[in-house]
């Protein structure tokens, strides 16, 4: 089924100018992107956003990093998109990411991997309307 999943392109990505790389790996993919915005997230929102992992050892070094460049919010569409783009961008340690993806090509680091991508469908839901208004996604 045709679905949308939530991707965010972050700071490490952004300010090495690699935008228009990952965009082109998505839409290489059948991938389509059907919202985008660049951003500044606030230590509030990142927080908020990543509430999930609130008990996690990373977490406070995950908000700050996250905070500390621009990111680009965006929504992207396609069949199965959701794992598609979990395909697309490879295990979340870029050591482990096989070779094609773009955490492999591109990625720093576990915390600096450059993308995130919702996990499940019910998830992208949830983090497209964090970031989206309806009117805001144009297929
Ligand atoms: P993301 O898909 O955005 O979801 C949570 C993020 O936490 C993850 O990508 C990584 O950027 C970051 N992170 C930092 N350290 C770890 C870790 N040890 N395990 C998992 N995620 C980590």
């Amino acid at each position: 089924a045709v679905e949308r999943t939530l991707s965010i392109i972050k700071p490490d990505a952004t300010r090495r100018n690699l935008t228009g790389k990952i965009n082109a790996v998505f839409e290489g993919n059948g991938l389509r992107i059907v919202a985008q915005k660049r951003i500044q997230l606030t230590k509030a929102t990142a927080g908020a956003f990543y509430e999930v992992h609130k008990e996690r050892p990373f977490y406070n070094d995950l908000v700050s990093f996250m905070i500390s460049g621009p990111v680009v919010v965006q929504v992207l569409e396609g069949e199965n998109a959701v794992l598609k783009n979990r395909e697309v961008m490879g295990a979340t340690d870029p050591k482990k990411a096989e070779a094609h993806t773009i955490r492999a090509q591109f990625a720093e680091s576990i915390e600096a991997n450059s993308v995130h991508g919702s996990d499940s469908l019910e998830n992208a839901k949830n983090e497209i309307s964090f970031f989206f208004a309806g009117t805001e996604i144009l297929p």
